[in-house]
């Protein structure tokens, strides 16, 4: 016996009855994103490594060890993408998008893959749907931006969400802070985890998210950024702050809150939702006023997210199957198979769901399938063209005329 091949780790399939959940999400999405003014943008699935690499940070755990990267045949190395927000800066910059009104308002769903140890909502393949307003510094597009995931969220009826916010301040002021950081990790440095302790000076803002016990104890008495935002920062921090306010959207102040990804500036948040586990974050995303001119593009402001949609679809509990057919078509014994397929057609072309016994039942097993595909209605074809239409739920039946199928259902 050859052993049986399986997906790979991390993978799934989505059979058809999780593609009613995919589907539904994809449909409430894009409805709000166009309700709202978003195009919709689609890229490559797979990218130039250093796109990444410049774009999400070499410092970055997605960068560092969960990228599945592979040299094409011409030797380039190229990397299947771990986020959607450096691929589509990098589209805003190739088709010269900043000549167009800004900001450029854009939304995308789509597949994304990172190297990650498969637990419960985390997997090597996964779906995001996401916004990126690019072209504004407005704290107007920051509250914006949450809204829009806020209202995904209500409206797919996630339960338990909690919206954490936080600022990590523009990338001049950040400087000062992340020295004053530095220099208290290097104090504790022996209370630290040793990954946290090698990536002091690359990325010592990576402290807050570990979840060794000395290194939390540390990071709780840590200098935090927030406390720190001045000037222009704090005022946009404030009118977001504002903004949420008056939208009515309630959020808690998280000044440990830090990003997996280097590109944030200012406004950082969070969505998590209480009935995950461990994988608690639905969506995040924030401003990112820096990226699209590291990637060769004039100094662009530009705030964003992306919501995990395995994790939105596991929070909301499988949805419940649609209800299917409208007619079921059963063949009676000695029935013309011909005669069957007419009538399919005619019922499709006339935009009513039907269908055709396709498995060889005998008439007792066609009414049964009839059953499980949950159809409405049986119509069943005997020899000689005669019709009796049955109605599942009460099991009555009539005779109904050749000619007349559409008219009687
Ligand atoms: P992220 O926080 O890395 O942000 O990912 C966004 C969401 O994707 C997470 O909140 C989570 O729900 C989902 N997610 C991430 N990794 C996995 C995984 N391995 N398995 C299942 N779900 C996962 C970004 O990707 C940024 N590009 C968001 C953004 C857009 N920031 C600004 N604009």
């Amino acid at each position: 016996l050859s052993p049986r091949l399986k997906a790979p780790r991390g993978t799934f399939d989505v059979l058809p009855e999780a593609a009613a959940g995919y589907a539904r999400l994809e449909q409430a999405a894009r409805g709000l994103f166009e309700r709202a003014g978003y195009g919709l943008i689609e890229t490559p699935v797979f990218e130039e490594t250093e796109l990444f690499e410049r774009g999400v940070g070499d410092s970055t755990d997605i960068v560092r060890k969960e990228m599945f990267t592979f040299e094409d045949q011409g030797g380039r190395s190229l990397t299947l993408r771990p986020e959607g927000t450096a691929p589509i800066c990098r589209a805003y910059v190739e088709h010269g998008m900043h000549k167009l009104a800004q900001p450029v308002k854009l939304w995308y769903l789509g597949p994304f893959f990172r190297h990650e140890r498969p637990q419960a909502g985390r997997y090597r393949e996964f779906h995001q749907v996401g916004a990126e307003a690019i072209g504004t510094d407005s704290p107007l597009a920051d509250a914006e931006m949450i809204m829009l995931l806020s209202d995904l969220l209500a409206e797919l009826e996630v339960p338990g969400v909690t919206l954490r916010l936080g600022s990590l301040g523009s990338l001049g002021a950040r400087r000062e802070y992340l020295e004053e950081l530095r220099a208290y990790l290097r104090e504790h440095e022996s209370e630290l985890s040793r990954e946290v302790a090698e990536r002091i000076d690359a990325n010592p803002l990576r402290a807050f998210d570990a979840d060794d016990e000395g290194t939390r104890e540390v990071m709780a008495s840590a200098p935090r950024l927030l406390d720190r935002l001045e000037g222009e920062d704090a005022e946009h921090f404030a009118a977001v702050r504002e903004l949420l306010d008056g939208a009515g959207i309630g959020y808690e102040l998280d000044g440990s809150l830090v990003r997996g990804l280097d590109y944030y500036t200012r406004t950082i948040f969070e969505f998590h939702c209480d009935q995950l586990g461990a994988q608690s974050q639905v969506g995040g995303g924030g401003r990112y006023d820096g990226l699209v001119e590291e990637l060769g593009g004039p100094p662009t402001a530009a705030v964003g997210w992306a919501a995990g949609i395995e994790r939105i679809l596991l929070a909301i509990g499988a949805p419940p199957p649609e209800p299917a057919t409208d007619v079921f078509i059963a063949l009676a014994d000695g029935a013309e198979p011909a005669r069957a397929m007419a009538l399919l057609t005619e019922l499709r072309r006339a935009g009513r769901s039907a269908e055709l016994d396709l498995g060889g039942r005998s008439l007792k097993g066609q009414l049964k399938q009839a059953d499980r595909v949950g159809a409405r209605q049986t119509l069943i074809v005997e020899p000689g063209g005669t019709a009796q239409l049955r109605d599942m739920e009460s099991g009555e039946q009539r005779e109904i005329e050749p000619g007349r199928v559409l008219e009687e259902l």
